[in-house]
């Protein structure tokens, strides 16, 4: 049978994945598409390079824009990432009537809705199964094997890179400045890290899982983002000796006034788990009404898991693409006129319960203002920890964990409790989950 052609952008680490499981599954592969998958073009700027890659097979060119013109293209894979030219091909190719696969969650979560509604006038597809959590099948998970579910929550390890810091960081009870020179010495860390451990690449991948199980248009704009760059060892070891592990989360949560959207150091039990998904694996919890929880485990990134995502969603168009548009599943699992304008909260509105690190004087009184202060703002207290001070040493670590209460609520009591002349310096604050449904 005809193969269906594919213009291939960009043939770095998953171009090159992709390239090479077409290939060594070409036939298992065109059994479950019903024909086979062809790359017939590859764009790069470094043709040495595809040159290697693709020994010599396949045609190659440096300009992206004649593929995504090419007559005889069907599928654009865009693997280029970032918003700039990668939006302007990705448009371009959809103008030009290709469907689109692509791994690029920047590009999904920030200009998602002009993406989605120009393939929808055009009644073209685009794939991202590669964009959230690489090789798990996450975005098919949510999009259709929960279809009849009302979604409640998803809390996901959905960057690779923080989650192995955050495992060194607790093996080796080591700083992060030393775990992330490790990391990326050994290649799991860019060398400018930053969208990896500020949390903006799981800001991007929580927008997209949010988006599809709320049916909302993608949100990045209003999604709260706090990295682990600040994450001291000793709060993983407290939070250790608590019987809690921290782990970066995207989470996502329907409440009955908004959907809560935010990226930050986690604490959860350590029984869960998820807890346990340790180095550099991804895995995501949903919680569902019908279902009740499921758990997705896998390698988030890499040549050929995130090309195993990047197939199949290169399958699914194969299988799909002669259907009446109506017919095919809608990009974000909602039909595009039922998508709901819900809010996103705004942090201070969020619920969830806290950690709290407090460095005082070690002298009468202190804790019972301190409980004072929480008690006063109707937070109740879950656990206390109070390290026994060193010989010779005046001050001396107190931890607490509340019960949930609104953030606002827990900003005020931090205010107040760093005003205390017995506290000394900045309240550390760290959100806990219990998971538990
Ligand atoms: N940089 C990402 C991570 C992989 O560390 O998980 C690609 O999404």
């Amino acid at each position: 049978m005809k193969p269906i052609n594919v213009g291939l952008l960009g043939i770095g680490t998953v171009g090159g994945g992709t390239f090479t499981v077409l290939k060594r599954n070409e036939a298992e592969i065109a059994r479950r598409a019903g024909r086979p998958i062809r790359i017939s073009v590859v764009a790069d700027k470094n043709l040495e390079l595809a040159k290697q890659v693709t020994a010599g097979g396949v045609r190659l060119t440096d300009d992206a824009f004649s593929v995504v013109t090419d007559p005889d293209v069907d599928i654009v894979v865009e693997l280029i990432g970032g918003y700039g030219i990668a939006k302007e091909l990705v448009l371009k190719a959809i103008e030009h009537g290709k469907h689109v696969v692509t791994a690029n969650k920047a590009l999904l979560a920030v200009h998602g809705t002009e993406i989605f509604a120009a393939a929808q006038k055009k009644g073209v597809m685009v794939g991202f199964e590669a964009a959230v959590a690489g090789g798990i099948p996450i975005i098919k998970a949510v999009r259709e094997g929960l279809a009849a579910n009302r979604i409640q929550w998803i809390a996901g390890i959905i960057n690779g890179t923080t989650n192995f810091i955050l495992s060194e960081m607790r093996d080796k009870g080591l700083p992060f400045a030393d775990v992330l020179k490790e990391a990326q010495r050994l290649g799991y860390a860019e060398a400018d890290p930053t969208f990896d451990v500020e949390g903006v690449d799981a800001a991007h991948k929580i927008t997209l899982l949010s988006a599809l199980a709320f049916g909302t248009p993608v949100q990045f704009k209003s999604a709260y983002i706090e990295g682990i760059s600040r994450l001291e060892a000793a709060d993983i070891k407290y939070a250790e000796q608590l019987g809690y592990r921290i782990k970066l989360l995207g989470i996502t949560r329907r409440k009955e006034k908004g959907i809560e959207l935010r990226v930050h150091p986690t604490l959860i039990p350590a029984r869960r788990l998820i807890a346990n998904v340790e180095g550099a694996m991804n895995a995501v919890l949903v919680q569902a009404d019908a279902v009740g929880s499921t758990l997705y485990y896998g390698k988030g990134a890499g040549a050929e898991p995130t090309a195993s995502a990047v197939i199949a969603d290169l399958v699914d168009v194969t299988r799909m693409h002669t259907a009446d548009p109506e017919n095919r599943v809608p990009h974000l699992a909602f039909q595009p006129d039922q998508l709901a304008d819900t809010p996103i909260l705004p942090m201070a509105e969020v619920e969830t319960a806290y950690y709290l690190r407090l460095r005082v004087e070690d002298k009468a009184g202190v804790l019972a203002d301190v409980t004072r202060i929480l008690a006063d703002q109707s937070i109740s207290i879950d656990a206390l920890l109070q390290r026994e001070p060193a010989e010779g040493e005046a001050q001396t670590d107190i931890i607490i964990l509340t019960h949930v209460c609104i953030e606002r609520q827990a900003d005020a009591a931090i205010a107040r409790i760093e005003a205390l002349p017995a506290v000394k310096g900045k309240v550390t604050r760290l959100r806990l989950e219990q998971l538990n449904g």
